[in-house]
């Protein structure tokens, strides 16, 4: 029903594997992998071959999240590295419509990403498209940033034109956010109408690094406040 997706942004890169193995094995459900290209955001971090490198070490869906600009060059490469999700910006993009068909012709389930101040309407002629809508909560570039509020009514918006769309179609699409989640909030964010939750700094901060217990308490503590949430 939800889903829990830590960013391994905030994870320690120095033994990335056993951080990946260690939040799945603490109830975890997919892997949020952050790619910022220090051009459409300004940071950058990983690529295909990180990716690749972690497939073996999980069974868990591989979420990537591309914050990169052009998006339809580096699609196949991430598609062939063991993507199962793949999204973008749509400022990344030049043909919105072309790049989502790149991702499901590679294989991989395709979603599109909205910035705080990105409109939902990019949405409206590609719901066939669509397998994941995210919104971001916070700008993208960092982890550890603050929820801004203001994505409770964007997130009751896309979830009243997603559920308009699964009552016409059947056809289920997933609604992640992005950035600011914590236990202290996850269950408001549920209620505006999220199913998928990627929490990066809430989930490899919590505890002391080389703790194995310190990823069971958090995501426990996750679930508990998703179980408040009435369906
Ligand atoms: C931000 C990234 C997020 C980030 C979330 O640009 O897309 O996935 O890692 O980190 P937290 O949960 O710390 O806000
Ligand atoms: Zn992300």
């Amino acid at each position: 029903m939800y889903r829990i997706a830590p960013s391994i942004l905030s994870a320690n890169f120095a033994r990335l594997g056993e951080e990946i193995t260690q939040v799945i094995a603490s109830g975890a459900d997919w892997i949020h992998f952050d790619v910022m290209d220090n051009h459409y955001v300004p940071n950058l971090t990983i690529g295909p071959l990180v990716c690749e490198a972690i497939r073996p070490v999980t069974q868990a869906t591989i979420d990537v999240h591309l914050m990169v600009k052009p998006v339809d060059r580096i699609i196949p490469d991430f598609a062939r590295a063991g993507a199962n999700v793949i999204t973008f910006h749509p400022e990344g993009s030049e043909h919105i419509d072309r790049s989502l068909g790149l991702i499901r012709e590679s294989g991989c389930q395709a979603g599109l990403v909205f910035n705080p101040a990105t409109p939902l309407h990019y949405m409206d002629h590609v719901m066939d498209k669509l397998d994941v809508v995210l919104l971001m909560s916070v700008n993208p570039g960092f982890g550890g940033q603050k929820f801004i509020p203001e994505t409770l009514n964007k997130l009751r918006a896309a979830r009243d034109r997603i559920d308009a769309y699964e009552a016409k179609t059947g056809r289920r699409i997933l609604l992640e956010i992005d950035g600011g989640v914590k236990v202290d909030n996850i269950a408001e964010i549920a209620r505006a109408g999220a199913d998928t939750f990627v929490a990066g700094s809430a989930v490899f901060g919590a505890g002391k690094d080389g703790d194995p217990n310190r990823y069971d308490s958090v995501i426990r503590a996750l679930r508990a406040e998703l179980a408040t949430v009435g369906a």
